[in-house]
């Protein structure tokens, strides 16, 4: 069975937090090194970047799923997940919009604070809405430092091609990592045609080039979404950052799925690229019935419930 990929503690260059007290021992760690102890007592080390660029070097995969809450934040954090994505997903997987379009940044902040409270090991990227940075580079920037300010984000991601070079690099200049998203990225879904692979044939280079230039301006990794495999392998073997694929292939140094669809919350049928490695609508449903007949027929609350 492949482990998580280990954070090493003792990573050269990185030194407990010099300032302020930390968080207090079982409360969420913030930074490496900051003593907290894990369940078996092992200090707690957070995923940076760094290490992420470190699992693509040494042949090493990780896994991001998403999470907009503090207890699938706390479980997946436990369950070793890498990278946690508050994603714009957030709009027709929590918000019940139809589209990610909707979601606004001041609806994503409180869930990715929730996110960050609660994850002590994974990475926490944040997405950027639809709105929240198109305008100019000053505008991501000003956003970017919003979601690292008060949602407590590690990172953000954004989504577009090498047309947003120039906003990556002023927000890294900034302090903020950005996540590039290129391929189908769902907020032009409108612009795009819906949901349509991108990067097939000759299209392959545009994808290329993007990638290129995104990590060129300094993006610590690049998400695909709905590429051809062949496609997304050329990418990931263009760039030096790892390479985040969803229906793109096995050959991305991570994956990532929307967790509700992962673990078979959502209803409906399922994009060809998920996997469920559970059926929780059906525990859930299962669980509501029961305790609805339990209820209406008097068995709960029984004596062992009672005060
Ligand atoms: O918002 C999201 O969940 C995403 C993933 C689909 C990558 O961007």
């Amino acid at each position: 069975m492949a482990t998580s990929i280990n954070p090493d503690p003792s990573t050269p260059g990185e030194v407990p937090a010099p300032y302020g007290t930390g968080p207090a021992a079982g409360a969420p760690a913030t930074a490496s090194g900051s003593g907290t102890s894990g369940s078996e007592g092992k200090p707690v080390v957070r995923m940076r970047t760094h290490h992420l660029r470190q699992a693509k070097v040494n042949g090493e995969r990780f896994a991001m799923l998403t999470a907009y809450d503090q207890y699938t934040a706390e479980i997946f954090d436990q369950a070793g997940i890498e990278v946690l994505l508050v994603g714009d997903s957030a709009s027709n997987n929590v918000f019940g919009n139809e589209t990610s379009l909707p979601v606004t940044v001041d609806e994503l902040i409180p869930l990715v604070r929730a996110v960050t409270r609660s994850a002590r090991r994974a990475l926490v990227v944040a997405d950027l809405p639809f709105g929240s940075y198109e305008v100019s580079a000053q505008q991501a920037v000003e956003t970017g430092v919003r979601f690292l300010k008060e949602g407590l984000a590690h990172a953000v991601k954004i989504e577009g091609g090498k047309f947003y070079a120039g906003t990556v690099e002023a927000m890294v200049q900034a302090g903020i990592p950005v996540m590039a998203h290129i391929g189908f990225t769902p907020q032009s879904e409108h612009s795009l045609g819906g949901y349509r692979v991108q990067g097939r044939g000759d299209d392959a280079r545009r994808l290329i080039d993007d990638a290129v230039s995104l990590a060129e301006a300094g993006a610590f990794c690049v998400l695909m979404e709905m590429v051809p495999a062949e496609t997304a392998a050329a990418v990931d073997a263009a760039v030096d950052v790892p390479t985040i694929g969803i229906g793109a292939g096995n050959a991305t140094t991570g994956q990532v799925l929307v967790w509700q669809d992962m673990a078979g919350l959502r209803g409906g049928k399922m994009a060809k690229f998920v996997k469920q490695y559970a059926d929780l609508r059906t525990s859930l449903s299962d669980a509501a019935r029961a305790y609805g007949e339990d209820v209406r027929s008097g068995q709960f609350p029984g004596p062992e419930h009672s005060f």
